[in-house]
Protein backbone atom coordinates (compact mmCIF):
# COMPACT_ATOMS: atom_id res chain seq x y z
CA UNK A 1 0.00 0.00 0.00
CA UNK A 2 1.42 3.68 -1.26
CA UNK A 3 0.70 6.29 1.05
CA UNK A 4 0.24 9.42 -1.08
CA UNK A 5 -0.99 13.13 -0.02
CA UNK A 6 -4.33 13.44 -1.14
CA UNK A 7 -7.11 10.68 -1.47
CA UNK A 8 -10.58 12.20 -3.30
CA UNK A 9 -13.14 9.88 -2.72
CA UNK A 10 -16.76 8.08 -3.67
CA UNK A 11 -17.22 10.78 -6.29
CA UNK A 12 -20.64 10.36 -7.96
CA UNK A 13 -18.86 10.65 -11.45
CA UNK A 14 -15.11 10.87 -12.23
CA UNK A 15 -15.12 12.71 -15.64
CA UNK A 16 -11.65 12.39 -16.81
CA UNK A 17 -12.03 13.39 -20.34
CA UNK A 18 -9.58 10.62 -21.28
CA UNK A 19 -11.72 8.17 -22.92
CA UNK A 20 -8.88 7.25 -25.53
CA UNK A 21 -6.60 6.75 -22.59
CA UNK A 22 -5.96 2.90 -22.74
CA UNK A 23 -4.85 3.32 -26.47
CA UNK A 24 -2.33 6.39 -26.07
CA UNK A 25 0.99 4.09 -25.93
CA UNK A 26 4.10 6.66 -26.62
CA UNK A 27 1.95 8.92 -28.31
CA UNK A 28 0.89 12.72 -27.05
CA UNK A 29 -2.79 12.96 -27.00
CA UNK A 30 -4.28 16.13 -28.59
CA UNK A 31 -7.96 17.65 -28.53
CA UNK A 32 -10.85 14.82 -29.27
CA UNK A 33 -12.08 16.07 -32.86
CA UNK A 34 -15.56 15.54 -34.37
CA UNK A 35 -17.37 12.51 -32.69
CA UNK A 36 -14.67 11.54 -30.32
CA UNK A 37 -15.84 14.92 -28.39
CA UNK A 38 -19.39 12.73 -27.34
CA UNK A 39 -17.04 10.86 -24.51
CA UNK A 40 -15.88 12.48 -21.52
CA UNK A 41 -14.64 9.02 -19.91
CA UNK A 42 -17.18 8.47 -17.03
CA UNK A 43 -16.33 6.36 -14.25
CA UNK A 44 -19.42 5.78 -11.57
CA UNK A 45 -18.49 6.10 -7.64
CA UNK A 46 -14.67 6.97 -8.66
CA UNK A 47 -11.47 8.30 -6.65
CA UNK A 48 -7.97 9.68 -7.84
CA UNK A 49 -5.10 9.91 -5.99
CA UNK A 50 -2.84 12.75 -5.87
CA UNK A 51 1.02 13.07 -4.94
CA UNK A 52 3.52 15.62 -5.30
CA UNK A 53 0.80 18.26 -7.68
CA UNK A 54 0.25 15.24 -10.06
CA UNK A 55 -2.47 12.83 -10.15
CA UNK A 56 -1.15 9.56 -9.54
CA UNK A 57 -4.03 7.49 -10.34
CA UNK A 58 -7.57 7.47 -11.14
CA UNK A 59 -9.82 4.50 -10.95
CA UNK A 60 -13.04 2.73 -8.32
CA UNK A 61 -12.77 3.94 -4.99
CA UNK A 62 -13.19 0.26 -4.04
CA UNK A 63 -9.93 -0.32 -6.29
CA UNK A 64 -7.76 2.82 -5.28
CA UNK A 65 -8.40 2.41 -1.21
CA UNK A 66 -7.19 -0.83 -1.95
CA UNK A 67 -3.51 0.69 -3.26
CA UNK A 68 -2.92 3.94 -1.89
CA UNK A 69 -3.73 5.07 1.97
CA UNK A 70 -4.19 9.55 1.42
CA UNK A 71 -1.87 11.41 4.02
CA UNK A 72 -5.42 13.61 3.67
CA UNK A 73 -9.04 12.57 1.95
CA UNK A 74 -11.98 14.34 0.63
CA UNK A 75 -15.19 12.33 0.34
CA UNK A 76 -17.09 13.37 -2.61
CA UNK A 77 -19.99 11.57 -2.14
CA UNK A 78 -22.39 12.49 -4.67
CA UNK A 79 -20.59 15.24 -6.24
CA UNK A 80 -18.67 14.97 -9.63
CA UNK A 81 -15.02 15.67 -9.86
CA UNK A 82 -13.47 16.57 -13.28
CA UNK A 83 -10.32 18.73 -14.46
CA UNK A 84 -9.86 22.38 -13.51
CA UNK A 85 -11.42 24.33 -16.30
CA UNK A 86 -9.10 25.71 -18.97
CA UNK A 87 -10.38 28.97 -20.33
CA UNK A 88 -8.03 29.67 -23.79
CA UNK A 89 -9.00 33.07 -24.56
CA UNK A 90 -9.03 36.05 -21.77
CA UNK A 91 -8.22 39.64 -21.37
CA UNK A 92 -7.29 39.92 -17.56
CA UNK A 93 -5.38 43.25 -17.66
CA UNK A 94 -7.44 46.52 -18.14
CA UNK A 95 -7.79 49.48 -15.92
CA UNK A 96 -11.84 50.00 -15.37
CA UNK A 97 -14.81 48.05 -16.29
CA UNK A 98 -16.61 49.67 -19.42
CA UNK A 99 -20.28 49.21 -17.38
CA UNK A 100 -21.00 53.30 -19.02
CA UNK A 101 -20.44 52.07 -22.64
CA UNK A 102 -22.68 49.17 -22.18
CA UNK A 103 -25.84 50.82 -20.87
CA UNK A 104 -25.05 53.18 -23.82
CA UNK A 105 -25.11 49.84 -26.10
CA UNK A 106 -28.28 48.65 -24.17
CA UNK A 107 -30.10 52.28 -25.09
CA UNK A 108 -29.08 51.33 -28.73
CA UNK A 109 -25.26 51.98 -29.56
CA UNK A 110 -23.56 49.68 -31.78
CA UNK A 111 -19.91 48.13 -30.37
CA UNK A 112 -18.00 48.76 -33.90
CA UNK A 113 -19.72 52.32 -34.24
CA UNK A 114 -18.55 52.95 -30.31
CA UNK A 115 -14.71 51.62 -31.48
CA UNK A 116 -14.25 53.80 -34.38
CA UNK A 117 -15.65 56.79 -32.51
CA UNK A 118 -12.37 56.32 -29.78
CA UNK A 119 -14.43 54.08 -27.28
CA UNK A 120 -14.23 50.85 -26.57
CA UNK A 121 -10.50 49.23 -26.45
CA UNK A 122 -9.57 52.87 -27.31
CA UNK A 123 -11.05 53.85 -24.20
CA UNK A 124 -9.74 50.76 -22.05
CA UNK A 125 -5.90 51.71 -23.52
CA UNK A 126 -6.26 55.44 -22.75
CA UNK A 127 -7.37 54.12 -19.36
CA UNK A 128 -4.22 51.87 -18.78
CA UNK A 129 -1.88 53.97 -20.23
CA UNK A 130 -2.47 56.28 -16.99
CA UNK A 131 -2.07 53.21 -14.54
CA UNK A 132 0.50 51.96 -13.00
CA UNK A 133 1.79 48.30 -12.73
CA UNK A 134 1.25 47.79 -9.39
CA UNK A 135 -2.56 48.86 -9.23
CA UNK A 136 -2.79 46.64 -12.87
CA UNK A 137 -1.79 43.65 -10.55
CA UNK A 138 -3.62 44.74 -7.67
CA UNK A 139 -6.91 44.70 -9.79
CA UNK A 140 -6.25 41.57 -11.86
CA UNK A 141 -5.74 39.24 -9.04
CA UNK A 142 -9.15 39.44 -7.42
CA UNK A 143 -9.95 38.76 -11.26
CA UNK A 144 -7.95 35.21 -11.01
CA UNK A 145 -9.83 34.65 -8.01
CA UNK A 146 -13.23 34.80 -9.49
CA UNK A 147 -12.08 32.51 -12.22
CA UNK A 148 -10.62 30.12 -9.66
CA UNK A 149 -13.94 30.32 -7.79
CA UNK A 150 -15.79 29.38 -10.74
CA UNK A 151 -13.62 26.32 -11.52
CA UNK A 152 -11.02 27.56 -13.54
CA UNK A 153 -6.98 26.72 -13.27
CA UNK A 154 -5.83 27.38 -16.18
CA UNK A 155 -5.82 30.42 -18.51
CA UNK A 156 -4.65 32.11 -21.68
CA UNK A 157 -3.98 35.79 -20.84
CA UNK A 158 -3.18 38.97 -23.42
CA UNK A 159 -1.81 41.99 -23.56
CA UNK A 160 -3.75 44.19 -25.95
CA UNK A 161 -5.17 47.55 -24.12
CA UNK A 162 -1.64 49.00 -23.50
CA UNK A 163 -1.45 50.06 -27.44
CA UNK A 164 2.37 51.54 -26.80
CA UNK A 165 5.37 49.55 -26.74
CA UNK A 166 5.89 50.46 -22.72
CA UNK A 167 1.66 49.56 -21.89
CA UNK A 168 2.34 46.29 -23.57
CA UNK A 169 5.06 45.45 -22.29
CA UNK A 170 4.06 46.15 -19.09
CA UNK A 171 0.72 43.96 -19.10
CA UNK A 172 2.39 41.18 -20.70
CA UNK A 173 4.72 41.38 -17.48
CA UNK A 174 1.48 42.22 -15.28
CA UNK A 175 -0.10 38.67 -16.30
CA UNK A 176 4.19 37.27 -15.40
CA UNK A 177 3.94 38.52 -12.13
CA UNK A 178 0.50 37.42 -11.53
CA UNK A 179 1.03 33.69 -12.73
CA UNK A 180 3.72 33.42 -10.20
CA UNK A 181 1.78 34.65 -7.01
CA UNK A 182 -1.70 33.44 -7.63
CA UNK A 183 -2.73 28.96 -7.98
CA UNK A 184 -3.94 30.16 -11.65
CA UNK A 185 -1.19 28.85 -14.21
CA UNK A 186 -1.44 31.94 -17.03
CA UNK A 187 -0.09 31.36 -20.64
CA UNK A 188 0.55 34.34 -21.89
CA UNK A 189 -0.50 36.13 -25.61
CA UNK A 190 0.76 39.42 -27.08
CA UNK A 191 -1.62 41.04 -28.73
CA UNK A 192 -0.74 44.73 -29.66
CA UNK A 193 -2.69 44.47 -32.99
CA UNK A 194 -5.97 45.01 -30.95
CA UNK A 195 -6.56 48.56 -32.58
CA UNK A 196 -4.52 51.26 -33.87
CA UNK A 197 -4.05 53.81 -31.89
CA UNK A 198 -6.34 56.95 -32.74
CA UNK A 199 -3.33 59.47 -32.48
CA UNK A 200 -0.89 56.91 -34.52
CA UNK A 201 -0.63 56.39 -38.37
CA UNK A 202 -1.68 53.24 -39.65
CA UNK A 203 1.93 52.18 -41.68
CA UNK A 204 3.79 53.77 -38.21
CA UNK A 205 2.23 51.58 -35.16
CA UNK A 206 2.57 48.40 -36.92
CA UNK A 207 5.84 48.92 -38.11
CA UNK A 208 6.45 49.54 -34.74
CA UNK A 209 4.66 46.44 -33.64
CA UNK A 210 6.99 44.25 -35.91
CA UNK A 211 10.41 45.91 -35.80
CA UNK A 212 9.98 46.96 -32.28
CA UNK A 213 7.29 45.54 -29.84
CA UNK A 214 7.80 41.59 -31.03
CA UNK A 215 11.35 41.55 -30.74
CA UNK A 216 11.06 42.87 -27.43
CA UNK A 217 8.44 40.24 -26.30
CA UNK A 218 9.93 37.65 -27.92
CA UNK A 219 13.84 38.67 -26.40
CA UNK A 220 12.11 38.75 -22.47
CA UNK A 221 10.52 35.93 -23.38
CA UNK A 222 7.50 38.06 -22.21
CA UNK A 223 5.08 35.49 -24.46
CA UNK A 224 4.54 32.61 -26.12
CA UNK A 225 1.53 33.48 -28.92
CA UNK A 226 1.18 36.45 -31.27
CA UNK A 227 -2.38 37.09 -31.76
CA UNK A 228 -3.98 39.80 -34.19
CA UNK A 229 -7.77 41.43 -33.97
CA UNK A 230 -8.37 40.78 -37.86
CA UNK A 231 -11.25 42.76 -38.48
CA UNK A 232 -13.21 46.04 -39.97
CA UNK A 233 -11.77 48.48 -37.91
CA UNK A 234 -9.17 46.57 -36.52
CA UNK A 235 -6.74 45.14 -38.81
CA UNK A 236 -6.62 43.81 -42.62
CA UNK A 237 -5.59 40.39 -43.49
CA UNK A 238 -2.41 41.29 -45.47
CA UNK A 239 -1.50 43.74 -41.82
CA UNK A 240 -2.48 40.43 -40.08
CA UNK A 241 -0.31 38.31 -42.01
CA UNK A 242 2.68 40.68 -41.84
CA UNK A 243 2.34 40.77 -37.99
CA UNK A 244 2.30 37.04 -37.60
CA UNK A 245 5.21 35.85 -39.91
CA UNK A 246 7.58 38.75 -38.06
CA UNK A 247 5.86 37.18 -34.76
CA UNK A 248 7.01 33.38 -35.97
CA UNK A 249 10.09 34.47 -36.79
CA UNK A 250 10.92 35.77 -33.50
CA UNK A 251 9.24 32.18 -31.81
CA UNK A 252 5.90 33.48 -31.31
CA UNK A 253 2.95 31.23 -32.62
CA UNK A 254 -0.35 32.31 -34.22
CA UNK A 255 -3.84 33.30 -32.66
CA UNK A 256 -6.00 35.10 -34.55
CA UNK A 257 -9.35 37.10 -33.80
CA UNK A 258 -11.22 36.30 -36.85
CA UNK A 259 -14.64 36.49 -38.49
CA UNK A 260 -16.02 38.35 -35.37
CA UNK A 261 -19.09 40.22 -37.30
CA UNK A 262 -18.31 39.30 -40.67
CA UNK A 263 -16.34 36.50 -42.79
CA UNK A 264 -12.93 38.31 -43.55
CA UNK A 265 -10.87 35.45 -44.65
CA UNK A 266 -9.52 35.98 -41.10
CA UNK A 267 -10.12 32.00 -40.41
CA UNK A 268 -8.23 31.13 -43.72
CA UNK A 269 -5.30 33.26 -42.54
CA UNK A 270 -5.34 31.41 -39.58
CA UNK A 271 -5.02 27.79 -41.20
CA UNK A 272 -2.47 29.85 -43.16
CA UNK A 273 -0.33 30.86 -41.04
CA UNK A 274 -0.70 27.47 -38.75
CA UNK A 275 -1.85 29.33 -36.19
CA UNK A 276 -2.46 26.92 -32.89
CA UNK A 277 -5.99 28.32 -32.72
CA UNK A 278 -8.61 30.79 -34.00
CA UNK A 279 -10.86 32.64 -32.23
CA UNK A 280 -14.43 33.70 -32.47
CA UNK A 281 -14.89 32.38 -36.05
CA UNK A 282 -18.82 33.78 -35.42
CA UNK A 283 -19.23 34.35 -39.12
CA UNK A 284 -16.87 32.01 -40.85
CA UNK A 285 -18.19 30.02 -43.52
CA UNK A 286 -17.46 26.74 -45.17
CA UNK A 287 -13.79 27.14 -47.01
CA UNK A 288 -12.51 28.55 -43.57
CA UNK A 289 -14.02 25.50 -41.84
CA UNK A 290 -12.35 23.26 -44.47
CA UNK A 291 -9.09 25.60 -43.85
CA UNK A 292 -8.93 25.07 -40.29
CA UNK A 293 -9.26 21.22 -40.41
CA UNK A 294 -6.82 20.73 -42.62
CA UNK A 295 -4.02 23.01 -41.07
CA UNK A 296 -4.98 21.31 -37.61
CA UNK A 297 -6.06 25.00 -36.15
CA UNK A 298 -8.36 24.31 -33.26
CA UNK A 299 -11.46 26.65 -33.34
CA UNK A 300 -12.18 28.85 -30.03
CA UNK A 301 -15.61 29.57 -29.47
CA UNK A 302 -16.80 32.61 -27.53
CA UNK A 303 -20.45 32.22 -27.14
CA UNK A 304 -20.60 34.93 -24.61
CA UNK A 305 -19.09 37.79 -26.14
CA UNK A 306 -21.83 36.84 -29.13
CA UNK A 307 -24.49 36.79 -26.26
CA UNK A 308 -23.31 40.32 -25.08
CA UNK A 309 -22.65 42.03 -28.48
CA UNK A 310 -26.24 41.61 -29.68
CA UNK A 311 -25.89 37.81 -31.12
CA UNK A 312 -25.48 39.61 -34.14
CA UNK A 313 -23.76 36.11 -35.22
CA UNK A 314 -23.19 32.92 -33.34
CA UNK A 315 -20.29 30.40 -33.95
CA UNK A 316 -21.88 27.49 -35.48
CA UNK A 317 -20.53 24.93 -33.02
CA UNK A 318 -22.04 21.69 -34.36
CA UNK A 319 -20.76 22.93 -38.14
CA UNK A 320 -17.12 22.32 -36.92
CA UNK A 321 -17.62 19.34 -35.18
CA UNK A 322 -19.61 17.94 -37.78
CA UNK A 323 -16.70 18.72 -40.41
CA UNK A 324 -14.74 16.78 -37.54
CA UNK A 325 -12.66 19.73 -36.11
CA UNK A 326 -11.94 19.73 -32.15
CA UNK A 327 -13.43 22.90 -30.60
CA UNK A 328 -12.83 24.79 -27.48
CA UNK A 329 -14.88 27.32 -25.85
CA UNK A 330 -13.56 30.35 -24.37
CA UNK A 331 -15.37 33.30 -22.00
CA UNK A 332 -13.13 36.11 -23.84
CA UNK A 333 -13.07 37.59 -20.10
CA UNK A 334 -12.68 41.18 -21.16
CA UNK A 335 -14.26 44.88 -20.17
CA UNK A 336 -15.99 45.75 -23.46
CA UNK A 337 -17.40 42.20 -25.16
CA UNK A 338 -17.69 39.88 -21.87
CA UNK A 339 -17.50 40.65 -18.56
CA UNK A 340 -17.72 37.32 -17.14
CA UNK A 341 -15.38 34.52 -15.50
CA UNK A 342 -17.43 31.86 -15.58
CA UNK A 343 -16.78 28.89 -18.12
CA UNK A 344 -19.86 26.39 -16.66
CA UNK A 345 -21.91 29.78 -18.14
CA UNK A 346 -19.77 29.68 -21.55
CA UNK A 347 -20.80 25.41 -21.81
CA UNK A 348 -24.50 26.37 -21.14
CA UNK A 349 -24.43 28.60 -23.77
CA UNK A 350 -22.89 26.49 -26.51
CA UNK A 351 -25.58 23.40 -25.55
CA UNK A 352 -28.45 26.09 -26.10
CA UNK A 353 -27.10 28.54 -28.71
CA UNK A 354 -24.69 26.44 -30.80
CA UNK A 355 -25.77 23.08 -31.46
CA UNK A 356 -23.09 21.40 -28.67
CA UNK A 357 -24.17 18.59 -26.25
CA UNK A 358 -23.22 18.66 -22.71
CA UNK A 359 -20.61 16.15 -23.39
CA UNK A 360 -19.13 18.10 -26.42
CA UNK A 361 -19.26 21.60 -23.93
CA UNK A 362 -17.36 19.42 -21.13
CA UNK A 363 -14.62 18.58 -23.65
CA UNK A 364 -14.61 22.02 -25.13
CA UNK A 365 -13.54 23.57 -22.05
CA UNK A 366 -11.03 21.23 -20.46
CA UNK A 367 -9.15 19.04 -23.31
CA UNK A 368 -9.75 20.66 -26.34
CA UNK A 369 -9.07 24.36 -24.42
CA UNK A 370 -5.60 23.06 -23.07
CA UNK A 371 -4.89 21.89 -27.02
CA UNK A 372 -5.70 25.33 -27.96
CA UNK A 373 -2.99 26.70 -25.89
CA UNK A 374 -1.02 23.88 -25.97
CA UNK A 375 -0.55 22.48 -22.67
CA UNK A 376 -2.95 19.28 -23.20
CA UNK A 377 0.30 17.56 -22.17
CA UNK A 378 -0.08 18.44 -18.40
CA UNK A 379 -3.94 20.08 -17.72
CA UNK A 380 -7.44 19.20 -18.87
CA UNK A 381 -7.58 15.91 -18.47
CA UNK A 382 -7.83 13.55 -14.88
CA UNK A 383 -4.60 10.93 -15.83
CA UNK A 384 -1.54 9.58 -14.24
CA UNK A 385 1.33 12.22 -15.06
CA UNK A 386 -1.22 15.74 -14.88
CA UNK A 387 -1.06 18.40 -13.12
CA UNK A 388 -3.38 17.85 -9.53
CA UNK A 389 -5.96 20.60 -11.00
CA UNK A 390 -9.36 19.33 -10.77
CA UNK A 391 -12.80 20.52 -9.43
CA UNK A 392 -15.62 19.08 -7.59
CA UNK A 393 -19.47 20.00 -8.84
CA UNK A 394 -21.83 20.38 -6.36
CA UNK A 395 -23.96 17.57 -8.58
CA UNK A 396 -24.24 14.48 -9.19
CA UNK A 397 -23.51 14.48 -12.83
CA UNK A 398 -22.00 16.84 -15.36
CA UNK A 399 -25.03 17.63 -17.63
CA UNK A 400 -25.80 19.82 -14.72
CA UNK A 401 -22.87 22.04 -15.53
CA UNK A 402 -24.41 23.28 -19.13
CA UNK A 403 -27.84 22.53 -17.66
CA UNK A 404 -27.49 24.78 -14.42
CA UNK A 405 -27.35 27.83 -16.25
CA UNK A 406 -25.63 30.64 -14.76
CA UNK A 407 -25.26 28.81 -11.29
CA UNK A 408 -21.92 28.43 -9.91
CA UNK A 409 -21.81 24.84 -9.12
CA UNK A 410 -18.40 24.57 -8.19
CA UNK A 411 -17.98 23.19 -4.86
CA UNK A 412 -14.15 23.21 -4.12
CA UNK A 413 -11.09 23.37 -6.32
CA UNK A 414 -7.36 21.68 -6.27
CA UNK A 415 -4.84 23.14 -7.81
CA UNK A 416 -1.30 21.06 -8.00
CA UNK A 417 -3.04 18.83 -5.30
CA UNK A 418 -3.87 21.85 -2.90
CA UNK A 419 -7.74 22.61 -1.93
CA UNK A 420 -7.63 26.12 -2.96
CA UNK A 421 -11.44 26.50 -3.17
CA UNK A 422 -13.54 25.18 -0.22
CA UNK A 423 -17.44 24.99 -0.09
CA UNK A 424 -17.15 27.48 -2.81
CA UNK A 425 -14.79 29.77 -0.90
CA UNK A 426 -11.04 30.89 -1.38
CA UNK A 427 -8.61 29.37 1.21
CA UNK A 428 -5.45 29.70 1.32
CA UNK A 429 -4.67 31.82 -1.62
CA UNK A 430 -0.59 32.37 -2.70
O1 LIG B 1 -12.31 39.43 -28.03
N1 LIG B 1 -12.57 41.38 -30.49
C1 LIG B 1 -11.69 42.02 -29.98
N2 LIG B 1 -11.33 42.05 -28.72
C2 LIG B 1 -12.11 41.70 -27.62
C3 LIG B 1 -12.95 42.80 -27.08
C4 LIG B 1 -12.25 44.06 -26.91
C5 LIG B 1 -13.00 45.11 -26.17
O2 LIG B 1 -14.10 45.53 -26.56
O3 LIG B 1 -12.43 45.58 -25.19
C6 LIG B 1 -12.93 40.46 -27.92
O4 LIG B 1 -14.15 40.50 -28.04
FE1 LIG C 1 -10.94 38.33 -27.43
Amino acid sequence: MRTVDLLILGASQVVTVAPDAEAWGEDRPGPLAGTAMQDVGVLEDGAVAIHRGRIVAVGPTNEITKAYRGMRRVFARGRVVMPGFVDPHTHPVFAKFREDEFAQRCRGADYEAILAAGGGIHASARALQGTPRAKLLSDLLPRLDRFLLHGTTLIEGKSGYGLTKASELRSLSVLRSADRQHPIDIVRTFLGAHAVPPDRRRRDYIREIIDEMIPLVAERGLAEFCDVFVERGAFTVPEAERILRAARRHGLRAKVHADQFRDGGGALLAAKMKAISVEHVDATGPAGIHALHKAGTIPVLLPSASVFTGLRHLPNGRRFIDAGLPVALSTDFNPGTSPTENQGLVASLACSLLGMTPEEAVVAITRNAAAAIGREDEHGMLVPGHRANLVILDAPSYTFLPYRMGTNLVHAVVVRGRVVVRRGRIQNVK
